[in-house]
């Protein structure tokens, strides 16, 4: 069944890769589009939910991360690298553990979220906690790439964008090709173009919704940000690198690009957890806000990426929610609490 198969192997025929490459994958991809019932009637459109979050390191990059490890094995590699705010840095970990090379991060210190650095730890890869932020991080990676012999896989790697894309391909398999518009969260703008990529491959050519951080936003401000700063730490980057690729599907789908304050962010991300049952990380729910921020316009369906999974970020969530309740072990202190 194709939940037992990678995704490489899934769309091989569409795909830079030939039967009998080298394939390094965690069976990632074939994620659910989840109906979004109370966010569909909020907006007056049919939403579903793209969620990303169950892919096996819990976010879309394991998609770019399966092809671009498998193209750097076949290109005989024996170590890659990334700059990452945490989900690129714990899909590469996994993927360069299953692959047997040597995997190093570059996260910008105290700004990655703890379930990203446990796991990016827990495979064995080498985290450097940089003093500086994420555009600086890739600077640094991409100079380094090119005097040491170790692959970069962050998306200026084209593979990267060419295993995003099938997620494309999924929601129009699941919609029967129908889809008026898609939100997505831009941060290093990779998967917007990712996803425009794979919509124009299969002839579909749906709004392309971007929504940054109101206080990350250079695609809508029209200029780098050099200081980001967001609770939605995924995307807190003030110069992305598919900066016109990001503009150019935007513009050519007819969509836009606009921003959300954290307050957005975060409620849109308390709504979609107890009002929808899916949770998320609180940059994943930017493209819920931006969706009620900007209204489902003429669309009738309409898909929103939820790109990581809430328990990649368990602070935040402990922060945004009640306190737990205290309660003696006996039946009248529970019935106290309950009935009151
Ligand atoms: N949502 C999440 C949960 C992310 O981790 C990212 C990017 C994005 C959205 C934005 O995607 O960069 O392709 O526009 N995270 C990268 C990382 C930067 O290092 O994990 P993008």
């Amino acid at each position: 069944s194709i939940r037992r198969m990678g995704l490489i192997e899934r769309y091989i025929d569409r795909l830079p890769f030939e039967l009998g490459d080298p394939i390094v994958s965690l069976n990632e991809g074939s994620t659910p589009l989840i109906l979004a019932p109370r966010l569909s009637e909020r907006v007056g459109a049919e939403v579903h939910l793209k969620y990303e979050g169950l892919n096996p390191t819990g976010s879309f990059k394991d998609r770019g991360m399966t092809a671009a490890v498998s193209a750097a094995v076949r290109d005989g590699a024996e170590a890659v690298i990334c700059a990452s705010t945490g989900n690129t840095a714990a899909s590469l970990a996994a993927y360069a553990s299953r692959a047997g090379i040597r995997g190093v991060v570059l996260v910008p210190d105290g700004k990655i979220a703890a379930g990203k650095l446990a796991q990016a730890l827990m495979h064995g890869a080498q985290v450097v906690a940089l003093r500086g932020n994420f555009d600086k991080a890739l600077e640094l990676v991409r100079a380094i790439s090119e005097i040491h012999p170790i692959a970069l896989v962050n998306s200026v790697n084209d593979f990267r964008v060419e295993g995003q894309k099938t997620a494309a391909f999924e929601i129009l398999e699941d919609l029967d090709g129908r889809l008026d518009a898609l939100c997505i969260p831009v941060g290093n703008a990779g998967n917007i173009t990712a996803y425009w990529k794979g919509f124009q491959e299969s002839g579909a050519s749906p709004r392309m919704l971007g929504f940054q951080a109101h206080g990350a936003n250079p695609l809508v401000r029209g200029e780098m940000v050099p200081e980001p700063e967001t609770i939605a730490s995924a995307i807190r980057i003030g110069n992305p690198a598919r900066w016109e690729e990001a503009m150019g599907a935007m513009v050519g789908s007819g969509g836009k690009v606009d921003d959300c304050t954290d307050e957005e962010i975060l409620d849109a991300y308390r709504f979609l957890a107890r009002e929808e049952g899916v949770f998320c990380e609180p940059a994943s729910a930017t493209s819920v806000a931006g969706l009620l921020k900007h209204g489902a316009g003429d669309a009738q369906r309409i898909v929103c990426v939820l790109t990581g999974h809430g328990l990649k970020d368990p602070q935040t969530a402990l922060d945004e929610s009640p306190p737990v309740i205290p309660c003696e072990p006996t039946l009248k202190a529970l019935e106290k609490v309950l009935v009151g």
